[in-house]
């Protein structure tokens, strides 16, 4: 891969919050200390997951809490990034874990920045069904009253456009369901729960607040009007669809009229100002006219009603999920945000970005890290407002229907042994962050 590693990195501004991120299910383990969640049961249903390993123990991180909050300081981070899960929390002494787990990270001089779902959803609720919203937002009053004298910075959710569109339009994440369209509802109660959960935050005395959607460059596959049309479609999907009801209070392109429940009412309170916004990046999409050759989605065939189809980004080193690696893209979205949002896009916070490789010796990890650090640099020196940046991950784990067969860890994590090694790159992100003091 071509790459400028090894060059100095441009220095980031004095107060720049660098850290990495985990999610709950994909790390804890300890399954049977906690009710059930959606992805328990959509891993136990045969093929679900495709190595068919489950998180019943992942990284069992539960149990090894000090030794990953150590890993965290020898990285010499200024933050952590994990999730509360919803489920535990539920649970006899769920809550007591996050109380130890954030005193452990406050000891070791790391700022606890938990997000409050991350598509462990509890079994017996339905984010079709709109009193979740009301409900998620009293887990995060209880949460928030039992961690809020120590937590100082908050995320609501994370990717309610994966967890809307690979969860319920597409059938391949839990719940597993294939709604395509009628999925849409899915998207509106979670943008309800984030609008819900920052007002719990503040009345809990929280600031601080963002939330973590995923978003990326909508490339079309021409210039004719077709494919034009299709990636204008998917950008609204991906892009616009969970931006604009929280930055602007309106839904893109009539979307509103399909939503359920007093939309406009809905909306004023989705639009609940937040202190920053999180973006997780990984790649843009190539999106063309329906049935492209190539018309899949992260290894999932479309559906063939779809009004667009994905298609291969070309000539681009890939990762070890078969993704692009286009580190531009990540100026390029930033950019694009600014000129479309303007003053109603708060500071961003780049809240996951990294990659899938095997191996100890992660230099394409290294090399995939360094050019998407200077392409955010580049987008801070064309006037975006930056404030932070999240590596996903801080270490190997359960990811979501692929089981434990990608690796996005800075940290190796062996499944059997449950024994962490940090990778080369472990390495080279902590002597960047040195670099940065
Ligand atoms: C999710 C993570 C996931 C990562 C890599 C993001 O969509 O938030 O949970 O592991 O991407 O696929």
């Amino acid at each position: 891969m071509a790459t400028d590693a090894g060059d100095a990195m441009p220095r980031f501004p004095a107060g720049f919050l660098w850290g990495v991120s985990t999610s709950a299910h994909q790390i804890e383990g300890a399954a049977g200390e906690r009710e059930a969640s959606v992805w328990d049961v959509f891993t136990a249903e045969p093929g679900r997951v495709k190595d068919g390993s489950t998180a019943a123990v992942a990284c069992d991180h539960y149990h090894r809490y000090r030794e990953d909050v150590a890993l965290l300081a020898g990285l010499g981070v200024d933050a952590y990034r994990f999730s509360v899960s919803w489920p535990r929390v539920n649970s006899p002494g769920g809550l007591d874990f996050y109380d130890r787990l954030v005193d452990e990270l406050c000891a070791a001089g790391v700022r606890p920045v938990p997000t409050l779902f991350h598509w462990d959803l509890p079994a017996s609720l339905d984010w079709l069904r709109r009193d979740t919203a009301a409900r998620f937002a009293d887990y995060v009053s209880v949460v928030a009253g039992r961690l809020g004298d120590r937590v100082g910075t908050w995320i609501t959710l994370n990717e309610p456009a994966e967890h809307t569109l690979l969860g319920h339009a597409l059938g391949a994440h839990a719940p597993g369901r294939r709604l395509l369209f009628d999925a849409l509802p899915v998207a509106h109660h979670q943008l309800l729960a984030h609008g819900l959960a920052v007002q719990a935050l503040r009345a809990a005395g929280a600031g601080d607040i963002g939330i973590a959607n995923s978003h990326g460059p909508t490339w079309a596959a021409s210039g004719e009007p077709a494919d034009l049309e299709a990636a204008g479609f998917y950008d609204t999907l991906l892009n616009r669809l969970f931006a604009e009801p929280i930055l602007l209070g309106a839904y893109p392109d009539g979307l509103g009229e399909l939503m359920p429940g007093d939309v406009a009412a809905d909306l004023k309170v989705i639009a609940e100002p937040v202190d920053w916004y999180g973006v997780n990046y990984y790649a843009p999409t190539r999106v063309g006219a329906p049935g492209g050759a190539d018309a899949e989605y992260g290894g999932l065939a479309l559906p063939a009603e779809l009004p667009f189809s994905v298609r291969e980004i070309e000539g681009r080193p890939v990762t070890g999920f078969g993704w692009p690696v286009v580190p531009e893209g990540l100026t390029e979205l930033l950019t694009t945000f600014r000129d479309r949002y303007g003053d109603r896009l708060p500071p961003v916070v780049i809240t996951e970005n990294g990659c899938s490789y095997e191996g100890l010796d992660d230099q394409d990890r290294i090399a995939y890290l360094d050019a998407h650090i200077r392409a955010l640099h580049a987008a801070l020196e064309a006037g975006v407002d930056v404030r932070g940046y999240f590596v996903w991950s801080l270490m190997d784990n359960f990811e979501w229907a692929e089981g434990c067969a990608q690796r996005f860890g800075l940290v190796h994590v062996d499944y059997e042994t449950l024994e962490r090694t940090p990778k080369a790159s472990y390495h080279w992100f902590r002597d960047v962050l040195r670099a940065q003091r």
